[in-house]
């Protein structure tokens, strides 16, 4: 109970002055000193620090505990020079927030006990969500976080996108076809609009309340985009991918508002263009795609973010360095977020990733230094 009370007095106010706006700056396409980098999943069980916090613990209840997330979230800022930091939380807090059951199984990952399976079945999920009341303790980890970062960095939040959750909330957990939530598209096309319609709401619900808390910059992993072909992505989750970068904006707008939208739809280079004119600022990509065809087929519209592949991180650092040269060479250094082309991976070894880091601002402050 003191706890809580003493979190109750963490208000998204006053927060201390950002001291670096390297990231806000290339999410925009301004001019930047070098070229900013983050990790997707830099908060992760690679450091040894995140796994003694996480230890024993579930991985849910931790999501639940602001004073956790922000412990994590500020981990990997101790070690390395990243441009951004990322609140710690899942995506999977959406389906939760909408009255289903996800737990973390040891070695298996995300598990719902009782997934969706007819559309009988979207009646199970609440519709009007109150995120306030579901989704609070992300808002005040969020808060907290921004406060304890002392402006280091902007803090950034993110949802899982419509069709990405609507998978997990069918199959019940990863997948290698994920043929049960594809089926739903084939086979009950009208369900599966009705419950990415009903995710796209409390999804941008949740993005305002993030930003009202104090998120500098969101981004929206459709993490299993790879799935579906091209026809299936426009159908089933461009629109809604549009709808939320729209809606968000518009709502910000209105209170003078505007933080920079990152879409990462992981395996979609299917889908490029069509990412590249959906409102988003930034467009993330993962490896398969090549740095300078990206540039060409997005056409100076958006920033890019990524794409190293992160199995690279398991090369010799002077190999990392010469990787990291040629992808930042490739996407030229302005309007551009270096990234990995998704997470990192437990084994991974933190000091190529202080390597990666490193390589992104010694090689991209060089190129600039030439222009
Ligand atoms: O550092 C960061 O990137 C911020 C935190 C973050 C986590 N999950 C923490 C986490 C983010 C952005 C996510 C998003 C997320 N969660 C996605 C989208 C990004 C992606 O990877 O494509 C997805 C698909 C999930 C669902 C999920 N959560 C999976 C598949 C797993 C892995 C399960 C496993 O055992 O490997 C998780 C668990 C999870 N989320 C971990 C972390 C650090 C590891 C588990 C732990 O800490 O115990």
């Amino acid at each position: 109970a003191a706890e809580m009370s003493k979190d109750e007095l963490i208000l998204p106010k006053d927060f201390p002055t950002l001291q670096n706006d390297t990231f806000l700056r290339a999410a925009r396409g301004e001019e930047t000193e070098h070229v900013p980098v983050w990790c997707m999943r830099q908060a992760g069980r690679y450091l040894p620090e995140f796994r003694e916090s996480r230890a024993g613990k579930d991985f849910f209840d931790t999501c639940r505990s602001p004073e956790s997330c922000c412990e994590l979230t500020l981990q990997p800022l101790r070690r390395f020079p990243f441009d951004a930091a990322i609140i710690f939380s899942d995506i999977l807090v959406v389906p939760q927030a909408m009255g289903m059951d996800v737990l973390m199984v040891a070695g298996k990952g995300p598990t719902f006990p009782d997934p969706l399976k007819e559309p009988e079945d979207l009646q199970r999920l609440r519709t009007a969500v109150d995120v306030e009341k579901e989704l609070g303790y992300v808002f005040k980890a969020i808060t907290l976080t921004r406060h304890k970062i002392e402006g280091k960095v902007p803090l950034i939040g993110f949802t899982g996108a419509p069709w990405t959750l609507m998978a997990y909330m069918i199959e019940g957990g990863g997948s290698n076809t994920y043929s049960k939530a594809k089926r739903w598209l084939y086979r009950h096309p009208e369900a599966s609009h009705m419950l990415l319609r009903m995710l796209t709401d409390v999804i941008v619900e949740y993005l305002l309340g993030q930003v009202a808390a104090g998120a500098q910059a969101l981004q929206v992993f459709d993490s299993h985009a790879g799935i579906l072909g091209p026809v299936q992505f426009k159908d089933f989750s461009l629109p809604y991918l549009r709808d939320i970068a729209r809606r968000v904006k518009d709502k910000l707008k209105e209170t003078g508002q505007d933080v920079p939208m990152i879409v990462f739809a992981k395996d979609a280079h299917y889908a490029l263009e069509d990412l590249s004119q959906s409102h988003y600022e930034v467009v993330g990509l993962d490896w398969t795609i090549d740095p300078r065809s990206a540039r060409e087929r997005t056409g100076g519209k958006v920033s890019l973010q990524g794409n190293m592949d992160p199995c690279a991180l398991y090369s010799p650092k002077d190999r990392i360095s010469e990787i990291v040269q040629k992808m930042v060479e490739g996407f030229g250094t302005r309007g551009y977020i270096a990234n990995l082309g998704h997470g990192l991976y437990p084994d991974m070894d933190p000091e190529n990733v202080g390597a990666f880091v490193e390589a992104v601002h010694q090689h991209s402050k060089l190129m600039i230094k030439q222009i």
